[in-house]
């Protein structure tokens, strides 16, 4: 058998388990903060805009149940693995130990997808809504320095982006502790407006707004008014508004990637995964359902839908909580995406995947990842001044499904090859639930635009291209092999 297809055995997952050198102090709770922390943002803030106003409708809720139920498969099988493996590596760990190292590298390397371009697109979207809360109290940003040069159309830098990313990279140098109190409080914040969109909004609620509760489908047409073939609303519309609602989602999964930092890993992180999912489902369907019941669908702000439908009802006074809660809940989900990332390439550097000098090098005192935190803090930050970021979240997307579909993939191998092994966690009716979820996701990912698949097998060459060079040749088990 070829060496890209050597496992990393179970029981050395198990032994590193036993001396992670991350502090562990992370509480059921304060890890299912972080998975709030990391779910609740641009997606609910901002996306359910364009998802209602131009493909579902009323249906925005059908569209968040649908996208959950996706979430729900990948969920319960991450929590199984999370269980059996509880180290960092999350998704790329798991694919470790099942199916092999060259798919395991891929898998790492479209994590960076979903990490990285993660919490750059978060720092444009923050960008975006610090200047509009500026704006509110009289201050402006000149827009050559609150844009990327490619939008702005000349010399540009999105600096806003650019020193949050900076700020939340200073968070997490400093330690994890600091990271959980900062997102704890920021979790604080954004449920209670969440909750309080949901009560106050459905005072506000017009049934009539809600039929059709399916708009009927319409044709789109192009700058000459001639039909281009592709149809909004209907149920596929519903779907559509499914793919674009997946990003809210996205986040439960970086849990996973906090098992070195856990208390108690093998019980806790299976809790937090399911439940940060379940509470922020809940959550959506509930303000999607008071959003499209407050303001006809077709009056919801592309860029603030939820601050809008409010200021549509004649409550323009909530625009500034609201406001200030998506400033403070995008940085919490920057700061969880950033930490997953950097732990993620530190479970790959102990694997000699990696650089283990850069991205699995622990600062003396605050012993965190620095020099790989201080990377991704500098590739995020670049990438999010310079760049226009319509396609990022797209990508990010895709590699997030690629991973869900991998692990609903994974928990059926391994639940064949080590039938034996102690599972403080079992995925529940898995033959059906695991086929499931790789199929949900795949569906999802063959939704995008041709152009993110373009881009997508580019990033995909790229990375198998690194491991030929770099990751084969020096991983551990090749070594150990020699
Ligand atoms: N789920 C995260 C958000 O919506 C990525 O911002």
């Amino acid at each position: 058998m070829s060496s890209v297809w050597r496992k990393k055995p179970i029981s050395a997952f198990h032994a590193e388990a036993g001396k992670s050198e991350l502090k562990r102090i992370l509480t059921k709770w304060g890890l299912t903060s972080l998975g709030i922390g990391a779910i609740i943002g641009g997606g609910i803030f901002t996306l359910t805009g364009i998802a209602a106003h131009d493909h579902a409708g009323p249906a925005l809720a059908l569209s968040f149940v649908i996208a959950g139920i996706g979430c729900l498969f990948a969920s319960l099988c991450y929590a199984e693995f999370a269980s059996v493996l509880p180290v960092e590596g999350s998704a790329y760990a798991y694919a470790y130990g099942t199916v092999g190292e060259l798919f395991a590298w891929f898998i790492g390397w479209n994590l960076i997808l979903e990490y990285m371009m993660g919490a750059t697109t978060v720092a444009v979207a923050w960008s975006g809504y610090f200047s509009k809360l500026l704006h509110m109290f009289g201050l402006h940003i000149p827009d050559w320095l609150n844009n990327d040069p490619i939008t702005y159309g000349g010399f540009a830098f999105n600096l806003p982006a650019f020193l949050i990313t900076w700020l939340v990279t200073g968070i997490l140098i400093k330690g994890i502790k600091e990271a959980a109190s900062t997102n704890n409080l920021i979790v604080v914040l954004k449920v209670a407006v969440v909750l309080f969109v949901i009560i106050a909004g459905a005072f506000y609620v017009n049934p009539e707004n809600w039929t059709p509760f399916i708009p009927a489908e319409q044709p789109i047409l192009d700058a000459m008014g001639n039909p281009t073939g592709d149809v909004n609303f209907g149920f596929g519309g519903v779907l559509t508004a499914a793919t674009i609602v997946f990003f809210a989602y996205i986040g439960f999964d970086a849990v996973s990637t906090q098992a070195g930092e856990a208390i108690n890993p093998k019980k806790d992180v299976p809790f937090a995964i399911i439940a940060s999912l379940v509470i922020c489902t809940i959550l959506y369907i509930l303000v999607s359902l008071v959003l499209t019941g407050m303001v006809p669908y077709s009056t919801l702000d592309l860029k603030a839908p939820v601050a809008s439908a409010f200021s549509g009802a004649g409550i323009s006074w909530a625009v500034y909580p609201i406001t200030i809660a998506a400033v403070a809940g995008l940085t919490s989900v920057m700061l969880v995406m950033m930490l997953g990332q950097t732990r993620i390439f530190f479970g790959m550097a102990k694997d000699g995947l990696l650089p283990r000098g850069i991205f699995g090098a622990l600062h003396p005192k605050f012993k965190t990842p620095y020099k790989s935190t201080i990377l991704v803090g500098l590739i995020v930050s670049i990438v999010a001044a310079v760049t226009p970021i319509n396609n990022i979240s797209e990508m990010c997307s895709m590699g997030t499904l690629l991973a869900f579909s991998m692990v609903c993939l994974a928990v059926l191998i391994l639940r064949k090859r080590e039938p034996d092994l102690e599972r403080p966690y079992r995925t529940p009716m898995v033959n059906i639930i695991a086929p499931l979820g790789v199929l949900f996701n795949i569906f999802l990912m063959t939704q995008v635009r041709i152009h993110t698949w373009y881009a997508f097998i580019i990033w995909g060459t790229l990375g198998v291209i690194v491991y030929f060079l770099y990751s084969k040749r020096n991983s551990n088990l090749e070594k150990g092999a020699q």
